[in-house]
């Protein structure tokens, strides 16, 4: 697999969890600063990075395929990190095409907790893209978009897949007005978070697919359809 330090360093950032009993101590002992900065970067495998982050995704797809198709789908993913879950499920399906919708910067000191202002963020796009295409995801088979700059797309999406990031780091209001534009009657979406009940309002069906315990915030993985499009919501 195609992996560097840079992209090692951001897989960390995104997945705390990947990072190790060493390094999550030297984190409480010497800080956020210095874990994002340097922690992070220099002391990390890429490789083994790499492997651990694969047999995760690896993880997540086993649970969400027992809910989604995929095959001949438009996908769009909220805050996909590096997209690794969208390389195993396009290795497994022929999927239409990704949208992915990310943030393009790394904040200074990274807090995992939730973001009112949405300010915080651990990725870069170009990274994102060499990525996905050195492991093999065929350039017109995705499209990547700046939340903070670009324009986003008003295509009609089948499923619709945010992990740890959409209501689990901030709120999702942040995407209900857009999610107006891209819901068909049968868009699927699936996302984590501490506040499952406050979807019955939004959604016609809501599903709790999984619990988390170890996670950050203890959370319930949700599957949501129907968005309901009431001007108060
Ligand atoms: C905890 S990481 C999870 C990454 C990935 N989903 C995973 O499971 O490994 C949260 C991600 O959400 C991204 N993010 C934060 N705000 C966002 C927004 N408004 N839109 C899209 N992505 C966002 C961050 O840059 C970060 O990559």
């Amino acid at each position: 697999m195609f992996i560097n330090k840079e992209i090692a360093q951001l897989i960390i950032l995104q997945r705390i969890d990947l990072s190790g009993f060493f390094l999550q101590k030297l984190r409480k002992l010497l800080g956020r600063r210095f874990f994002t900065s340097i922690a992070s970067k220099y002391i990390i495998s890429p490789k083994t990075v790499g492997k651990k982050y694969i047999a995760t995704m690896n993880k997540e797809y086993e649970n969400i395929s027992k809910f989604l198709n995929f095959d001949g789908e438009e996908i769009l993913s909220i805050g996909s990190g590096l997209c690794g879950l969208e390389l195993i499920i396009n290795e497994n399906h022929s999927v239409k095409k990704f949208t992915i919708i990310e943030k393009n910067y790394i904040s200074k000191k990274v807090v995992y907790g939730w973001d009112n202002s949405n300010s915080e963020a651990y990725n870069n796009l170009e990274l994102v893209k060499l990525f996905l295409k050195n492991n093999g995801m065929d350039e017109n088979r995705f499209e990547v978009f700046d939340f903070d700059k670009n324009t986003l797309p008003t295509n009609n999406f089948d499923a619709i897949i945010s992990l740890y990031s959409l209501d689990y780091h901030y709120d999702f209001t942040f995407y209900l007005e857009y999610f107006k534009k891209v819901f068909k009657k049968d868009t699927k979406i699936i996302f984590d978070t501490i506040r499952p009940e406050y979807f019955e309002n939004l959604f016609d069906k809501v599903e709790i697919i999984d619990t988390k315990e170890k996670t950050v915030h203890r959370s319930k993985r949700i599957i949501c359809e129907g968005l309901i499009l009431k001007n108060d919501n």
